[in-house]
């Protein structure tokens, strides 16, 4: 089958790239790297592949779409557990299949949720600036103990549950919010409570949903004013979680205490790009990267060899599946 793969011009593209060819030697699809990423200028470039493999920041809306099933795109192979990105009933209308990897390794999510925890916690990225300039002095380096603190995991699928069981292992109290209960995280010793409950009492709140009508802004000034003051709250899960303006003000109140995020509403213009020689633009962006209780990483919390390995084989075994029947393993329906 062959297959135009969208993008590849950031490094973390390439590394996808490489995980693909080694996935794909013994199966032989036929598939073409596209420098740029999927948009209505860059869609008519798929002009006569049967799939078009897409990442989370490839536009595939209604128009996107449109101009695929004209080009013959019959399926989109999605490198990504998350859909948020797709107009799924657009899709579905103009006859596109939609498939995705859902899941591959909810380790290195939950444990990059943890690394951001750590580290606003202990500021290792203070420590480790210090030290090199022979400043061994600890001010402003005060932690906390994990061990006895109440964490609120709200979305205890996957991920959250690989989440629960390592903040388990540092003793902590787990609440859960979850439309869903998960009796393995029950099992862990978590409680299952209304999300209002969970925000007054957690220390760290960790966002584990994904984007929803029902998710969109979760974290807003109404839900913010129900947190504990200081509270940390940590997001691996889609930058539409969180109304940015609204964190901003509670940071600068001291409501939210630390801030550790690996996704960001606009994200899309900035994330997976060297932008270092240009002016930063997006001024909210801006404003959050001058406290110094927030910790953000550009999207990289999926970003582990294994991951990569397992998103591969899936994006292959997808393809192959929809190659001999038509259907995809892990197909995505609205
Ligand atoms: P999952 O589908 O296994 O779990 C999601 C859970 O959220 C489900 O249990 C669901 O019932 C729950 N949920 C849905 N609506 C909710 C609500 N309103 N309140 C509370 N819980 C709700 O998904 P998985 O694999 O655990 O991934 C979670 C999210 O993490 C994905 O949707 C994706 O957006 C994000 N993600 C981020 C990555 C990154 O690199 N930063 C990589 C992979 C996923």
């Amino acid at each position: 089958t062959s297959a135009s793969t969208f993008p590849r011009s950031s490094s973390c593209d390439r590394a996808a790239e490489s995980a693909l060819v080694a996935a794909n030697a013994d199966v032989g699809h036929d598939f073409h790297f596209l420098e740029a990423k999927l948009s209505v200028e860059t869609a008519p470039l798929a002009e006569g592949f049967a799939v078009v493999c897409a990442f989370v920041h490839d536009v595939l809306d209604r128009p996107v779409l449109e101009i695929l099933a004209r080009e013959g795109v019959q399926l989109v192979a999605l490198r990504a557990a998350g859909f948020n990105n797709v107009d799924l009933a657009a899709a579905k209308e103009l006859g596109i299949i939609v498939c995705r990897v859902p899941a591959y390794s909810p380790y290195a999510v939950a444990e990059h949720a943890v690394a951001l925890i750590l580290t606003l916690d202990r500021r290792t990225h203070r420590a480790f600036n210090r030290v090199r300039e022979s400043n061994f002095a600890l001010d402003g380096l005060l932690g906390f103990d994990l061990h006895g603190r109440t964490v609120g995991v709200v979305g205890t699928g996957k991920i959250g549950a690989v989440f629960s069981r390592i903040m388990a292992g540092f003793g902590c109290r787990l609440l859960a919010h979850d439309p869903y209960v998960n009796e393995d995280v029950v099992a862990l010793g978590a409680t299952y409570v209304p999300l209002e409950q969970l925000l007054a009492e957690s220390d760290i709140v960790a966002l584990h949903a994904p984007l929803t009508k029902e998710t969109y802004h979760l974290v807003r000034r109404e839900t913010l004013a129900q947190m504990k003051r200081g509270v940390m709250l940590v997001n691996t899960s889609r930058g539409g979680l969180i109304d940015t303006e609204a964190v901003i003000e509670a940071l600068k109140e001291g409501t939210i205490g630390y801030l550790g995020l690996d996704v960001y509403e606009e994200e899309d213009a900035l994330f997976f790009e060297d932008l270092s020689q240009e002016i930063l633009q997006d001024d909210v962006f801006a404003r959050l990267l001058t406290f110094p209780n927030v910790l953000v990483t550009a999207h990289q919390a999926f970003f582990t060899e294994d991951a990569l390995r397992r998103i591969a084989q899936t994006t292959v075994e997808n393809i192959a599946e929809f190659a001999r029947d038509g259907r995809p393993i892990y197909e995505v329906t609205a």
